[in-house]
């Protein structure tokens, strides 16, 4: 075809698709904010994994380069990546056995969320994957928050704990737990969580309505994982049987229109985790992930990493990859901010604080 009739096959002008602009770390960095959903389980990098196996004398389950490739994990019962996942959280903290250590996992925790600018983290502790510290549950939190003291004395930022319930526990192991945590008063403990997997544990929230219910009398916060494994049945229980004031995940409210209705009214926050979703099959790829959706529903939602060491991840990038894939801007970013804040378990103080760094006159563009 001679030049010429190429050229008349072109449009005049090309389309005006504006590629989306990738937002600077740095800048998500600095942006005051808050981690609402975040286990402490999941924040053992491959150099703590490698240290504390060899203190214990431990295997490796596999090659280093691919410990965290959740994909290579066994999945011989056929339940999927998330079944699999957790069992190795099982692993990973069973390799922690001395205060010393429990201790330090919680100083570095801090410091991380320090690094990615968060000012507050409400970090979810779950014991039964701490398999050496079983009979003494008690000794594990004292480590914790004496390791969360020693860093807000170093100048890193406040972490307080959500202690959680697997879905599988009794009711009875339930509510000794929350009596428990009535009688001593934990340091550090500010709510009661529920985590783990619950297409495998079936849809049990009755089970546990007895012990949120005390929690909430003794004074501990809310907080329940719905709506991952689950569908908006999931959401709905943690909401009218557990009394949640926040749900973890709860993506799967985006197909119930009115459950988003209702959240969108009560402004029950959920703290959504895309990166975790993706790698965990619940969505195939970030841009069939529903946060936007959800946020623009009137859902108040915040971003969130999980279990960002064997994610591979850390807050500011998945932030980052939000915007990518969704087109936000800065102010989408403040926004996102400023519903962290607000989600958080943090004292009226902490969250006066960090709002007022969001402020336009604080904040650099
Ligand atoms: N514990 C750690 N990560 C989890 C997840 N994504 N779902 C349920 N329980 C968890
Ligand atoms: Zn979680």
């Amino acid at each position: 075809m001679p030049a010429d009739a190429v050229a008349s096959t072109l449009p005049a002008t090309p389309p005006a698709v504006e590629p989306a602009r990738r937002i600077d770390e740095t800048w998500i960095r600095a942006l005051p904010k808050t981690e609402t959903h975040v286990h402490l389980e999941g924040n053992f990098e491959l150099v703590d994994l490698l240290d504390l196996a060899k203190a214990a004398g431990e295997p490796l389950p596999g090659p280093a380069a691919t410990l965290f490739d959740v994909s290579t994990h066994d999945a011989s019962d056929g339940s999927g990546d998330l079944a699999d996942f957790l069992r190795f959280l099982d692993w990973e903290c069973g390799l922690v056995r001395t205060a010393d250590q429990a201790a330090r996992h919680a100083y570095t925790f801090a410091a991380r969320q320090t690094a990615s600018g968060i000012g507050y983290t409400d970090a979810i502790i779950n014991p039964t994957h701490w398999g050496a510290w079983a009979g003494r549950i008690p000794e594990l939190f004292d480590a914790l928050a004496a390791g969360l003291e020693e860093a807000e004395q170093d100048g890193l930022a406040e972490v307080q704990l959500c202690y959680s319930l697997l879905r599988q526990q009794s009711a009875s192991e339930a509510r000794e737990v929350v009596e428990w945590l009535r009688d001593a008063r934990p340091r550090r403990v500010v709510a009661l969580s529920i985590d783990g997997d619950e297409r495998s544990a079936g849809r049990v929230s009755g089970r546990f309505a007895e012990a949120f219910t005390l929690a909430q009398e003794a004074g501990f916060r809310r907080t329940v994982h719905a709506g991952e494994s689950s569908g908006p049945e999931g959401v709905w229980d943690a909401i009218q049987l557990l009394h949640a004031e926040r749900i973890d995940h709860g993506v799967r409210a985006v197909e119930d229109p009115e459950l988003l209705r209702f959240l969108a009214d009560t402004q029950i926050p959920l703290g959504v985790c895309p990166r975790s979703n993706v790698v965990l099959g619940i969505y195939d790829d970030w841009r069939d992930h529903p946060l936007v959706v959800l946020r623009d529903a009137g859902v108040n939602v915040t971003i969130n990493t999980d279990d960002p060491a064997p994610l591979g991840t850390t807050l500011e990038a998945d932030w980052a990859v939000c915007a990518e894939t969704f087109g936000l801007g800065q102010d989408d970013l403040v926004g996102f901010a400023r519903a962290s804040i607000a989600a958080s378990f943090a004292d009226d103080a902490t969250k006066a604080r960090l709002e007022a760094g969001l402020r336009p006159s604080a904040l650099s563009r």
